[in-house]
């Protein structure tokens, strides 16, 4: 078992550069990496093409405990596949970004998420030198007992900027209203469930409006640096 393995709790809202810079962060250090919006998004997927309607609560958290998830925690290779079946891709279309806030809001599915969470980050810790874990309520509830816990902020014009450009490769103003809805509806959504625009106590708040991503990847490792505990 590794001498002092390490948790990286990292939250944000959408646009905020999390996914990159977590990815990032765990290349760097040599951790494992979870996103946890993929499971949210492959459950999403599952219930889908199970034909489970999203908005029967009951059903949609009973497909949650039996779900056949199996998500890599390679920075390199972070592949979603449920029964054997590799979804990375199917879970990034804007039907599933446009429905997965009917599964991020139900209870129950966070419940048993949390208990797949937990279990993802105690793994990583047993066999590794530790896991970078990002999502909504990682440095809240999944993860409030991390050695470094995050919250990756950016204005909302930043945010939408940003998500423009990975969508329409351009964040010139069309582009930037039809992502609006994506980014501020689905984080209103969000927000009725974890706090995540502002740092809980404890918790490390960086803005990243202007800073590059290689600013941003910096300043998270700045963290964790100042953060070590001396040994
Ligand atoms: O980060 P993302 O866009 O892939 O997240 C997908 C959805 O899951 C989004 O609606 C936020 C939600 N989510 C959540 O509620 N809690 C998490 N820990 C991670 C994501």
């Amino acid at each position: 078992m590794p001498d002092n393995p390490i948790t990286i709790a990292i939250d944000g809202p959408s646009g905020s550069g999390k996914s990159s810079v977590s990815k990032e962060v765990a290349r760097r250090l040599g951790l494992a990496y979870l996103d946890t919006g993929a499971m949210y998004r492959a459950l999403t997927w599952w219930c889908l093409d199970r034909g489970i309607d999203l908005t029967d609560a009951e059903a949609v958290s009973w497909a949650a405990q039996g779900f056949p998830l199996q998500i890599s925690t390679d920075p390199d290779r972070p592949t979603v596949q449920v029964d054997g079946r590799d979804i990375s891709a199917d879970i990034r279309t804007t039907d599933i970004s446009e429905q997965v806030f009917h599964v991020a809001t139900n209870l129950g599915v966070r419940a048993s998420l949390r208990d797949q969470q937990r279990q993802v980050i105690a793994h990583a810790r047993r066999d590794g030198a530790g896991i970078v874990v990002e999502g909504r309520d990682i440095t809240t509830v999944i993860a409030p007992d991390a050695e470094h816990r995050v919250l990756l902020t950016a204005s909302e014009q930043a945010r939408l900027a940003r998500r423009a450009r990975e969508l329409f490769e351009t964040d010139d103003a069309g582009a930037i209203e039809a992502t609006r809805a994506q980014v501020v509806g689905r984080d209103a959504a969000d927000s009725t469930v974890s706090a995540f625009f502002e740092p809980a106590p404890g918790v490390v708040g960086i803005d990243t409006s202007e800073l590059t991503f290689a600013q941003s990847v910096a300043a998270v490792l700045d963290t964790v640096a100042a953060g070590a505990a001396p040994y």
